[in-house]
């Protein structure tokens, strides 16, 4: 097809696309006339959050307030009133719609995926859509309401999409819901405990929950000293393989031809031990664990450590490969160009594996940085904490691991590496790939899970996150109206009413975890934010930027060639002993 005849295509279906959009689901414009006043008295006012559409208050000599709309695309004394371009991209479809169309309607993307120009066009304007969703730069931290320079210059706080409630409040939420946060204990009982495992409807296995837990640890390497600070660089900087310091890259660096160390254990290759190295410059974080790696956390657990381990076996073997072209070069120029091209590898399995398999889109993402230089896209990231919470996909554990005939539970499968090291590193994948996930959603925390909940939940009343409709507010998503319209079904409905009372009062991860999935793999507001945040730290990574993104930077045609055709199975399956077949993040029959 020529570019002529694609462009027309182009314009041929995204206007079929809109009919289609614009007949399933035409949105109104809701407009609040009516402005009735507020008795306020004793509380700052903007605890009643008055302003509309994303407005922001500022309190007014303690009674009284103003709304600056500024940018929000209304204006009045509240923001309520539409501007005339607002009347006509409110017709643009809602984050719910176009979820919808993007994982239906399988003859249209049939048709579009069988494009290369089509796919690239729809896959770039959905990069840009997400990341839209994400502030750049960010404006709010959790210890002011309102904006302060330390957002951006203290790179140790975590981010916020949404500044905290202001803390003098009659309730938790502002003026909504109850005086007091319902008891944390008493919400795991009846909203969180697994009666019976619920597997995952989109067939998820282990090794899906694996990397998004090794991934993540990226940005948030180790706690900070409280829920609002964090260790590391909140980017997707590769650091859970090279470390978040130059003391600890240097400590994991083997010095000759810009590998990593490691040692050969049965034959294979694993991280080198790390008491062999009276090394004296490692940080305490690095010196602590018996495997030298980047992230402490992943010598205890065998399914981080699988992850950690085919990571190194990639850096090695591509410094290889860039030997094979680049005999002259010495020990950093290899091991930087190795890291660079690693980087890319994350990147790029991270869309189109990890991400597709997420999202469910029936859109087959494309992988080119070039569809978004000198758009609008902002190469810079930052990590929220709502993200960070978000992540908290703890429903995904599985009670037990059956690995050849043995069965470990989740306590001897998650916290030492006697499973891997006992059955062998391809049969522990194996397993992985073989065990189906828990879906992400109301009562499926097993037991083991608990502490984390705890934990998370308080650190989230610590930070005084707003509640759930805020966030569907936040992300283009329309605020849920009753508990049912949350929770899709009346049992869990009614919990949540008796503990909350007002369902602009249900807290942040609770609302998260008791969205109705219908069938993917989280509900749709998880969904639409994970994706938003995702997207847009894939794409900020410098490699993706326009001065990176070519083949000298990746030691030419070598490197460039393995960033293009990198994927999940090419990655494991390059550096397993046992050739593997079919490796996906779903449980193949
Ligand atoms: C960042 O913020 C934290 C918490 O307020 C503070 O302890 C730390 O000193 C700040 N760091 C910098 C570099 O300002
Ligand atoms: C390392 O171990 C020592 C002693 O076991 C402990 O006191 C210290 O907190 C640990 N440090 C880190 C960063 O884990
Ligand atoms: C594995 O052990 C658990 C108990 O720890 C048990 O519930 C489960 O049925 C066992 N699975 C198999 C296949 O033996
Ligand atoms: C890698 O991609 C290049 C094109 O970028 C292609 O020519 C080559 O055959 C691919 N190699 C493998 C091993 O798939």
């Amino acid at each position: 097809m020529t570019g002529k005849e694609a462009k027309v295509w182009t314009a041929i279906l995204s206007s079929s696309v809109a009919v289609l959009v614009l007949s399933t689901s035409y949105r109104f414009v809701n407009v609040i006339l009516t402005e009735e006043a507020s008795e306020l008295s004793g509380y700052d006012p903007c605890c009643d959050y008055p302003c509309q559409n994303l407005g922001v208050c500022v309190s007014d000599k303690f009674s009284d307030y103003t709304c600056d709309c500024v940018g929000t695309g209304y204006y009045g004394s509240r923001c309520t009133i539409p501007e005339v371009g607002t009347l006509f991209s409110n017709l643009i479809p809602d984050a719910t719609s176009a979820y919808g169309l993007l994982t239906s309607h399988d003859w249209l993307w049939n048709l579009i995926n069988g494009n290369n120009d089509l796919r690239d066009q729809f896959s770039a304007q959905l990069y840009l859509s997400l990341s839209d969703f994400t502030d750049s730069p960010p404006a709010f931290e959790s210890e002011h309401t309102f904006i302060t320079g330390n957002v951006f210059y203290n790179k140790s706080l975590f981010t916020r999409s949404l500044p905290p409630v202001p803390s003098r409040c009659p309730t938790p939420m502002g003026t909504k819901g109850p005086k007091e946060y319902p008891d944390i204990d008493v919400l795991m009982n009846k909203l969180f405990a697994r009666k019976e495992f619920i597997p995952d409807p989109q067939n998820s296995n282990l090794l899906f929950q694996y990397y998004a837990l090794h991934f993540g640890r990226q940005f948030v390497q180790g706690p900070g000293t409280g829920p609002q600070l964090f260790r590391g660089t909140g980017e997707m900087d590769a650091s859970h393989i090279y470390g978040t310091e130059e003391k600890d890259r240097q400590a994991l660096r083997s010095g000759i031809s810009g590998k990593l160390r490691s040692q050969i254990l049965n034959g294979e290759e694993f991280p080198a031990i790390l008491s062999d190295e009276p090394d004296t410059s490692t940080s305490q974080q690095v010196k602590n664990q018996t495997f030298a790696l980047a992230d402490p956390m992943f010598s205890s657990s065998p399914g981080l450590f699988v992850f950690a381990t085919i990571w190194l076996r990639e850096h090695n073997r591509v410094c290889d490969e860039l030997l094979k072209v680049h005999s002259d070069w010495d020990d950093q120029r290899l091991y930087e160009t190795a890291r660079m091209i690693v980087s890319g590898e994350v990147v790029k399995i991270t869309l189109v594996d990890f991400v597709q398999h997420l999202s469910q889109y029936k859109l087959d993402l494309s992988f080119n940085p070039e569809l978004l230089h000198g758009t609008r896209f902002q190469f810079h990231n930052r990590i929220h904490a709502e993200f960070n919470h978000l992540f908290d996909w703890h429903p995904f554990v599985a009670d037990y691991l059956l690995i050849n005939e043995a069965n470990y539970s989740v306590k001897e499968y998650s916290s030492s590496l006697d499973p891997l090291f006992n059955e062998g590193m391809d049969k522990f994948i194996e397993a992985l790939l073989k065990t189906r996930a828990g879906e992400i959603s109301a009562r499926n925390h097993g037991e083991s899970m608990y502490p984390f909940l705890k934990e998370a939940l308080k650190a989230s009343r610590d930070m005084r996150f707003q509640g759930i409709n805020a966030y569907r507010r936040k992300f283009g998503l329309r605020p849920f109206s009753t508990f049912e319209d949350l929770t899709g079904e009346k049992e869990t409905a009614a919990v949540l009413e008796e503990m909350y009372g007002d369902v602009d009062a249900v807290e942040y991860y609770v609302g998260l975890l008791m969205e109705s999935s219908d069938s993917s793999i989280s509900g749709l507001t998880m969904m639409n934010m994970a994706l938003a945040w995702t997207v847009k730290s894939i794409f900020s990574n410098p490699v993706c930027s326009h001065l990176y993104w070519k083949p000298s930077t990746f030691g030419g045609k070598v490197g460039w060639d393995i960033i293009q055709n990198a994927s999940l199975q090419k990655l494991f399956c390059q550096n397993m002993r046992t050739h593997c077949r079919d490796l996906a993040f779903t449980v193949l029959p």
